[in-house]
């Protein structure tokens, strides 16, 4: 049985990852954090949802600041595969905690390394970064690919570069199997809330039962290239099954407006937006519900914009040119941006009517 010790186990992708390894019988270690409260509710709705048994699923408490806590761990899980998804993950924040992100990123991401060298594992413990398309910045050129030069835009971004180029020396100067998995951005009714595409899907879901009267946002003209965190993860563990380490770039090659998710998004409830305005003066309203079950007044305000979403520096356009993975990992996304954002909004339409619902998972 294959053993695997997955960091940021309680987060989306850690997951959906921890789910598709114990499908696959791996036995699965997962680093927590100590909370106050309970933080593991993202795997349980999981696993009762898909039935799992997870006498093979063994939780540890530690962080990724903590050297000697994770290099005591790999020494007593001995893994074959590491992947390491711990992060301080949200852009925005990162700008207002610079050094706590470049600590966990940056310098969490060399700990875990370089437990695998002391422990003399490099012939035996597989590794993978979640690297990311903030490595891009700005990039001049589009789509992206393993071969684009990375221009980093905000303190998450530059932690994460630190993180790739750190695994990619450890893999040519220890021989350690290690991988870069360049992922754009991908969902799930998973995702945390204060991302936008959760932060849209569930307030429309709010506001089609009349819990909220607005939604208010930052920058509807970024683009992002969505997927789903369910394809992505198996990505993930394909890279590591190769003869050969490599980094790959995973995305859909579809870049959508974060102003046409919001419409796609209340579309599901069957409610047609029109935007008017610019920038700061942009407000979205209602302009017709006829056929739906949660009818909203036309012309009613239903999006408005506030600069305390904005950052420092954002990115306007991000599309990912997956090729590389097509042909060497035989990987192919299967879910479209419809399906995705359809199963958000009914599922948190679900999380407030009926908090225990799993089925509206996929
Ligand atoms: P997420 O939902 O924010 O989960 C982050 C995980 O990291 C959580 O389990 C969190 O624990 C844990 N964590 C945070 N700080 C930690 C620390 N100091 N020590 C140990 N664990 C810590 O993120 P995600 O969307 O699943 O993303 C997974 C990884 O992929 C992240 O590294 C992210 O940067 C990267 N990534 C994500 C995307 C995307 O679109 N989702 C794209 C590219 C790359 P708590 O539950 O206790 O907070
Ligand atoms: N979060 C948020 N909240 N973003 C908003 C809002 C808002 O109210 N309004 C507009 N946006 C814009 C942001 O300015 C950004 O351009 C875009 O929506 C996406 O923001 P996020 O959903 O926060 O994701 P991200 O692209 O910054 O980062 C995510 O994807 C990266 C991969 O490219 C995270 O998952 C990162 O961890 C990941 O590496």
């Amino acid at each position: 049985m294959k053993k695997a010790f997955i960091t940021g186990i309680t987060g989306q992708d850690g997951a959906y990852l921890a789910l598709l390894l114990l499908d696959k019988g791996y036995e699965v270690h997962g680093l927590k954090r100590r909370s106050s409260a309970i933080n593991t509710s993202r795997i349980e709705l999981l696993s009762i949802h898909k039935n799992l048994p997870n006498e093979r699923l063994i939780m540890h408490f530690g962080d990724l600041s903590d050297a000697g806590n994770l290099i005591q761990l790999i020494r007593q899980i001995q893994p074959d595969e590491i992947y390491n998804l711990a992060a301080m993950s949200h852009v925005q924040v990162s700008f207002e905690q610079p050094a706590y992100t470049a600590e966990i990123n940056g310098i969490g991401t060399l700990h875990l390394l370089d437990a695998i060298k002391t422990l003399g594992f490099e012939g035996k413990t597989r590794f993978y970064q979640a690297s990311t398309s903030e490595l891009f910045g700005n990039s001049y050129l589009s789509p992206q690919s393993e071969i684009t030069p990375f221009l980093p835009a905000s303190p998450y971004a530059i932690s994460k570069l630190f993180a790739y180029w750190t695994t990619i020396n450890y893999r040519n100067a220890y021989h350690i199997f290690g991988c870069n998995g360049i992922l754009f951005n991908h969902e799930s009714p998973l995702r945390g809330e204060h991302f936008v595409t959760r932060k849209i899907t569930r307030s429309v879901a709010r506001i089609a039962l009349g819990l909220q009267q607005t939604l208010v946002l930052g920058n509807l003209n970024a683009q992002r290239d969505w997927g789903h965190a369910q394809d992505y993860v198996k990505a993930m563990w394909l890279m590591l099954q190769q003869n050969n380490p490599s980094d790959y770039v995973i995305a859909t090659g579809i870049s959508t407006s974060v102003r046409e998710f919001v419409k796609k998004s209340f579309h599901i409830i069957g409610v047609k937006l029109y935007f008017e305005g610019s920038g700061l003066e942009e407000k979205g309203y209602c302009l017709s519900s006829e056929n739906s079950q949660y009818p909203i007044k036309k012309n009613k305000l239903l999006v408005t914009v506030d600069p305390q979403y904005f950052r420092p520096t954002d990115i306007k356009k991000l599309v990912g040119d997956a090729s590389k993975a097509k042909d060497f990992l035989q990987w192919f996304p299967q879910i479209t941006l419809d399906f995705l954002i359809r199963e958000m909004v009914e599922a948190d339409l679900n999380l407030i009517q009926k908090p225990h619902k799993t089925d509206y998972l996929t």
